[in-house]
C-alpha cells in the first residue's frame, strides 16, 4: 500500500513536473509564436505602410497632374495661337486692319466699339484698376483703334493675341480657341465682363472679322475661286456662325441658297460625350482640337486623317493635302493632352432657379422621359447616347446637307445641358429653330407625339432647367 502510495506520489510528482514542463514549453511556444507573428505582423504592417506610401505618392502624382493639366490647358485654351499668326498676320494681314492707317496699318482700324460690334469680348479682370476708372469716367476713347491695341496688349480681348514692335505698333495677331468658345458675363458693360470659358460666343461675327483682312488671297487660292465669291460667302455667315467644312468641300451655300455655316456650339459639358461637332462622325474632342488648330486656325502642327483625301467629298482638302499635314515646326501636338483635359473639366453651367418654372420643369421631365420619348436619344444625364451618338437626317426629320459634309453623313445627338447659355442664334446646327418651343413643335409634328400645348410648355421649361 505504502509502496503503492509512494509510487503514486512519485507518479504524481512526475506528472506535475511533466505538466510544468509542458506549461513552460507552451509558454515558450506561445511567446515564440507571439514573437514570430508579431514579427510577421509588424513586417506586413510595414509593407502595407510602404505600399500605402507608394500609392499615396502616385495618387498625389495623379492629383498634381490633374491640377497641372487644368492650369496648362486653360492657358492654351485662352491664349495659345499654335503659331497661327502665320495665317492671320502673314497671309491675311489682319493686324494691319486692326491697327488702321493712322498707326501704320490700313483702313480706318478697329476701334473698341467696332470690335464689340463684331462680337469680340473683353475680359474686365485683365484691365488695371486705373483703366477701369478712366473708362467709367468716360476718359477712354472707345472710337480709337489705339485703345483696341492697348486692350490686346493687356490680353483683354478674348481669343486675340498680339505681339508688338518696339515703337508700339502691332507686329502680329493670332487667334485662340477662346475667340469663338468663350463669352463674358457683361458685368462691366455689354461685351465686357468676367470670362466664361466654354460658352459659345453667339455674337461673334467671324465672317465679318475675316472680311476686315486686307488680303484674302489665302482663301481665293485655297478655294480656287475669286475674291467676290469669297466675300459673298463670308458675309453670309452672320453672328454666332462659322463654317468648319468650307475649307474641306468648298461649299459656301446650301442648295436652298442659305449660308452653309453652322452655329458655334458650346465647348462645355463634353466629358462622357463620344462624338463631337454637330455632325459627330469626325471623332473625339481631341481629334477635333487637332483638326481646328491645324486646319481652321492655321496653326503650325501635324495632322493626319485619310478621310480628307477623299476628293469626291472633300475636293479642297484633298487638293491642299490636309489629310497629312506636316508643318516645319509642330506647335500643336504637345498641347493636345492638356487642352483636352481642360475642356473635359469645364462643366455645363447651371441655370439660376428663377430662370424657369420649377413645377412645370418637373412635369416636363416626365414627358421628356415618357410620352415624348426624348430620352431615347438624349439619355440623361449625358443627354446624348452612350456609344455611337449619331443619327441619319431622316431619324430627326431634317435635310441631310450638313450631315453629308461629315465622314459618317450623320447628325450628332446634341448634349442638352446648358441650352440656356446659347439661346441666341437658335437651335439645331444651323439655328433653324428660333426657340425651344419651335424645336418641340418640330418633334411633335415629325414624331406625331400629340402633345398638348401645356405639355409642350412643360417640356420647354424642363429644357431650360438643364
Ligand atoms: C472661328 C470660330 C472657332 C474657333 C476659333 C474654334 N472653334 Fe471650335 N467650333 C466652332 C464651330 C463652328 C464648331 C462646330 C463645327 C461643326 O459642327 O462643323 C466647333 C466645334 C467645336 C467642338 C465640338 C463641340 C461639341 O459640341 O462637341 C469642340 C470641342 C471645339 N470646337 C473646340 C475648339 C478648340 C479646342 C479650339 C481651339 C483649338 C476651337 N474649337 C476653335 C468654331 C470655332
Ligand atoms: C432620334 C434621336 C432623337 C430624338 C428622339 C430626339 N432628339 Fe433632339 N436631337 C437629336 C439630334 C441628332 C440633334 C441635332 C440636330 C442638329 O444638329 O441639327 C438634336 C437636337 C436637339 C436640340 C437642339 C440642341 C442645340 O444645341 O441646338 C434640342 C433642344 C433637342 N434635340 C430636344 C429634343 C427633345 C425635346 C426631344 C423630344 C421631344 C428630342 N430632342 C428627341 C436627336 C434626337
Amino acid at each position: 500500500m505504502n509502496g503503492k502510495n509512494r509510487n503514486d506520489k512519485t507518479n504524481s510528482l512526475i506528472s506535475l513536473a511533466k505538466v510544468i514542463k509542458l506549461a513552460v514549453i507552451l509558454v515558450f511556444v506561445a511567446f515564440g509564436f507571439g514573437f514570430l507573428t508579431k514579427g510577421i505582423w509588424s513586417q506586413s504592417e510595414r509593407t502595407n505602410k510602404e505600399r500605402d506610401q507608394k500609392e499615396t505618392s502616385f495618387d498625389s502624382q495623379i492629383s498634381n497632374n490633374a491640377q497641372q493639366m487644368i492650369a496648362e490647358g486653360r492657358r492654351i485654351f485662352r491664349f495659345d495661337t499654335f503659331g497661327d499668326k502665320a495665317f492671320w498676320t502673314d497671309k491675311l494681314k489682319l493686324h494691319q486692319a486692326i491697327e488702321g492707317s493712322k498707326l501704320g496699318g490700313v483702313g480706318p482700324g478697329v476701334s473698341p466699339k467696332t470690335a464689340l460690334s463684331v462680337g469680340l469680348k473683353v475680359d474686365m479682370d485683365a484691365l488695371p484698376e486705373s483703366l477701369v476708372q478712366q473708362i467709367k469716367a468716360g476718359k477712354i476713347d472707345l472710337d480709337d483703334p489705339a485703345t483696341t491695341l492697348a486692350l490686346i496688349k493687356l490680353d483683354a480681348v478674348l481669343g486675340m493675341k498680339g505681339s508688338f514692335n518696339s515703337n508700339g505698333s502691332l507686329k502680329s495677331v493670332g487667334l485662340s480657341c477662346a475667340v469663338c468658345h468663350s463669352n463674358v458675363d457683361d458685368a462691366f458693360m455689354p461685351g465686357v465682363g468676367h470670362r466664361l470659358d466654354g460658352w459659345a460666343n453667339r455674337d461673334l461675327n467671324s465672317g465679318a472679322i475675316i472680311l476686315l483682312a486686307p488680303d484674302l488671297s489665302a482663301f481665293t487660292k485655297l478655294l480656287n475661286t475669286d475674291e467676290a465669291t469669297v466675300k459673298k460667302v463670308l458675309a453670309a455667315w452672320g453672328p454666332g456662325k462659322f463654317d468648319a467644312e468650307l475649307n474641306l468641300d468648298g461649299k459656301g451655300f446650301r442648295p436652298d441658297g442659305k449660308s452653309a455655316a453652322t452655329l458655334i456650339p458650346p465647348a462645355f459639358g463634353l466629358a462622357g460625350v463620344n462624338n463631337h461637332t454637330w455632325t459627330g462622325g469626325w471623332g473625339t474632342v481631341t481629334y477635333w482640337n487637332a483638326f481646328v488648330a491645324n486646319l481652321e486656325m492655321g496653326g503650325q502642327g501635324v495632322f493626319f486623317d485619310e478621310r480628307l483625301n477623299n476628293a469626291a467629298q472633300y475636293p479642297v482638302a484633298a487638293r491642299a493635302g490636309f489629310g497629312n499635314k506636316r508643318s516645319g515646326a509642330d506647335m500643336i501636338t504637345s498641347k493636345l493632352a492638356a487642352l483636352h483635359f481642360y475642356q473635359l473639366a469645364i462643366p455645363a453651367p447651371i441655370p439660376s432657379e428663377d430662370s424657369y418654372d420649377r413645377a412645370a420643369a418637373m412635369r416636363g421631365e416626365k414627358i421628356f422621359n415618357g410620352k415624348a420619348n426624348c430620352a431615347q436619344c438624349h439619355v440623361p444625364p449625358l443627354f446624348t447616347e452612350p456609344g455611337w451618338n449619331t443619327h441619319k437626317a431622316t431619324d430627326i426629320g431634317i435635310d441631310d446637307f450638313q450631315a453629308n459634309r461629315s465622314p459618317d453623313k450623320t447628325y450628332r445627338t446634341s448634349p442638352l445641358r446648358g441650352l440656356w447659355t446659347h439661346t441666341k442664334g437658335g437651335f439645331y446646327h444651323d439655328g433653324r429653330f428660333a426657340t425651344l418651343l419651335d424645336v418641340v413643335n418640330h418633334y411633335n409634328d415629325f414624331k406625331r407625339l400629340k402633345l398638348s400645348e401645356q405639355e409642350k410648355r412643360d417640356l420647354v421649361e424642363y429644357l431650360k432647367s438643364l
